[in-house]
């Protein structure tokens, strides 16, 4: 097989996009496929349509060389070896995975398929979607032999996808035929053999090619189960340590303290323990929710599931009653904003809890005054500009003559803030932080009432009183 291998990738979402430019930048030829002529015509004239770093470069690169972008599934089909599948899997009323845009492309691939092509589930899927695409091949008249279904579940973060995809902690590859693996296992060569790491200008990130990413060989079901898995471990982390903050709250503890102690426990490990406002996203909530669902469907007691999200819910309706309780009574109140996307370094307000908290607010009758680096855009699509929300240029702005500031999403630009000037705009200098950005010593001796989570309040500290002269 030559080193070069042709792939089609349907859907330019997040993981679409980004798998898109990376199997390009690893020396792929890409044609990117999506039903939306507007999003292609933007993606052909360089737009990258997300908030994310090194996209625009890799876009810039690999634009109509490597990378070509197309409504036309047939045609792709028709040119490419292997197709992955990054559409949509929305969430359905009963919480379970919505899978009709899988299915539509599955159809469609199956009108066009003339010689032997590898069909990858790309997006996160349900157990049995494998069967049943490969079900669905058929049905339309596809022969067995002229096709493989694959499960390869991508790991990425929003905000770092691009390095993410590129330096893998792993790569899983569930496929139930050596013809398939062998065709996954050439497509991600240059990062299991560490020639991608060597090449000028490779994005920078954790493997290098001393330290390469294994690529595991699963059952397909056993993929789909690993990436459902994952999530729903990860989204229990957070409510984990969401708990356990909440519990120092009640004993004056400290959480960072209590993570810093758990965390440096290899079995447990350091990350996913910051406590805050809940997880949110794109993919945790829809995901903890479809688990859980095909647990439901197949009889299986999976409890812990329904708890995590419970907690997780329990944990806005709780940052209320902390913003109640520091200023008595909420109808009136002018609240600043700091951050309105669903995690720190992206534009994305899908499932934010931010937003979340600033309507449950907005309900107690408080007035907002938002800032966000990226997301502000999005966000007044949803919560239009009216008398109770405005939105400010920067976070001063924000945070003038209001009652609180309330940090709600972990932007790390927020750190650099000049303390002495946000607390001289404020009315009353009382920040609310759902996200632990600053350290209490610091905001204490920089005059503000700090609420944080997990750890005890920290309060302006006192101007030395001048000591009297003995006489
Ligand atoms: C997640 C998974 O990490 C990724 O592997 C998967 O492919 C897609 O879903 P993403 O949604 O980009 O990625 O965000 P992530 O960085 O995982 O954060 C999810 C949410 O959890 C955010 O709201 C974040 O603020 C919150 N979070 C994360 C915490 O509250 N505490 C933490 O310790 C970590």
């Amino acid at each position: 097989m030559s080193s070069s291998i042709q792939i089609a990738v349907v859907g330019s979402g997040y993981v679409g996009l980004v798998a898109a430019v990376c199997f390009a930048e690893m020396g792929h030829q890409v044609i990117c496929v999506d039903n939306d002529q507007r999003k292609v015509d933007a993606l052909r004239a360089g737009d990258t349509l997300i908030h994310e770093e090194h996209l625009p470069e890799l876009l810039g690169r690999y634009r109509n060389t490597k990378i070509k972008f197309m409504t036309d599934l047939s045609e792709a089909t028709r040119e490419c070896n292997a197709i992955f599948i990054a559409v949509g899997t929305p969430q359905s009323e009963t919480g379970d995975a919505d899978l009709s845009y899988v299915e539509a492309v599955a159809c469609e691939i199956a009108r066009s398929l003339t010689k032997y092509t590898v069909i990858v589930e790309k997006s996160t899927v349900p157990v049995y979607t494998n069967e049943w695409i490969r079900r669905a091949m058929e049905r339309n008249g596809v022969a067995r032999h002229l096709f493989d279904v694959v499960s390869n579940p991508e790991f990425l973060r929003e905000g770092t996808a691009v390095a993410d995809f590129l330096h893998p902690d792993r790569i899983v590859v569930g496929a139930d035929s050596e013809r398939a693996a062998a065709m996954l296992s050439a497509i991600y060569k240059p990062l299991t053999e560490g020639t991608y790491y060597t090449t000028p200008g490779a994005i920078a990130g954790s493997c290098n090619e001393h330290a390469v990413p294994p690529l595991l060989l699963t059952s397909t079901k056993s993929a789909e189960i690993i990436k459902h898995a994952s999530n729903a471990f990860l989204a229990l982390k957070i409510s984990f340590i969401n708990a356990v903050s909440n519990l120092c709250e009640a004993t004056d503890a400290n959480v960072q303290q209590v993570a810093l102690g758990l965390g440096l426990d290899s079995r447990i490990g350091p990350k996913f323990l910051r406590p805050g406002i809940g997880y949110g996203g794109s993919c945790f909530p829809k995901d903890v929710a479809a688990f859980r669902s095909v647990a439901d469907q197949l009889g299986i007691d999976f409890n812990l599931l329904a708890e995590v999200e419970r907690i997780n819910v329990s944990q806005k309706a709780r940052f209320v009653r902390k913003v109640r309780a520091a200023l008595w009574t909420l109808r009136g109140k002018k609240l600043g904003v700091l951050g309105l996307a669903f995690k720190g370094e992206t534009d994305d307000i899908r499932d934010s809890p931010a937003i979340e908290l600033v309507k449950m607010l907005m309900a107690e009758g408080c007035s907002i005054v938002a800032f966000d680096p990226a997301a502000m855009s999005r966000t007044k699509e949803v919560v239009p500009e009216s008398r109770q929300m405005s939105y400010a240029d920067n976070a001063y702005a924000a945070a003038d003559d209001c009652d609180a500031l309330l940090i709600l999403t972990d932007w790390s630009e927020f750190k650099d803030l000049d303390l002495d000037r946000l607390n001289k705009v404020m009315r009353y200098p009382i920040v609310i932080d759902g996200r632990n950005m600053f350290d209490p010593a610091i905001m204490s001796e920089a005059k503000f009432t700090y609420i944080s989570i997990g750890r005890p309040t920290a309060y302006p500290v006192r101007d030395a009183v001048p000591e009297v002269a003995a006489v």
